[in-house]
């Protein structure tokens, strides 16, 4: 199954994050500038109620909220973001740096409706501190991804991928910071093509029709 783009309405986006929210920032700037268009910002919510990204909603006058998942089971906390997304009328979930795993329920609440950016070429390096476990590996060529989530993380179905090149001088930082750039055109590239509808997905491949 996947996102219904067929009523001609502008998109809905529900976007989720913990930390700085850089890429909120740059998928709001598409929008903004008109690269991105046929989508909205309904709602930015966080489980971190510090998160920088909520304080770039609140300047931007967008709707946010943040629900703490702090002391919360997951399911429970779950189940509040769900409860948002819907009370916002979220039509496609964009994680942004949201620092959760997904329950089967979340994941299921939205099929094929819910994008999440990595900092890595997947399949290589999932997880965390991706940045320096490919520099450690010695790679050449690093990279972001965005791909669609199901219940495993970091392995849904890749809707695009942007390289870098890895220098001899590299260190963590300018590697991440390299990689941020790609992510920040990415995102609102692979927004547009899914939104676009103009896909279908073959076993695991992301196709254009
Ligand atoms: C990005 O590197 C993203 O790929 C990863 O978390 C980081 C979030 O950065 N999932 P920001 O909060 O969007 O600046």
């Amino acid at each position: 199954m996947s996102l219904d783009v067929s009523q001609g309405k502008l998109v809905r986006l529900g976007i989720l994050l913990s930390g700085r929210g850089s890429n909120f920032v740059a998928i709001a700037a598409a929008i903004e500038e008109r690269g991105l268009s046929g989508v909205e910002i309904a709602v930015v919510l966080s489980n971190r109620e510090d998160a920088g990204g909520l304080e770039a909603a609140r300047v931007m006058g967008l709707p946010w909220r943040a629900i703490p998942s702090k002391g919360m089971k997951r399911a429970e906390h779950d189940a509040a973001m769900i409860a948002a997304l819907g009370e916002f009328d979220v039509d496609l979930v964009c994680l942004a740096g949201y620092m959760r795993v997904l329950t089967p329920e979340f994941v299921g609440a939205f099929p094929g409706a819910i994008l999440n950016i990595h900092p890595s070429l997947l399949p290589a390096f999932a997880g965390l501190e991706v940045q320096r476990a490919a520099l450690e590996y010695g790679v050449k060529v690093a990279g972001c991804t965005v791909h669609f989530v199901d219940e495993a993380v970091d392995h849904g179905v890749i809707v695009l991928q942007r390289t870098v090149d890895v220098a001899d001088e590299d260190t963590v930082e300018t590697l991440s910071a390299k990689i941020l750039v790609e992510e920040h055109r990415a995102y609102p590239e692979a927004i547009a093509r899914v939104v676009s509808g103009q896909y279908r997905v073959v076993g695991r491949r992301y196709v254009k029709v």
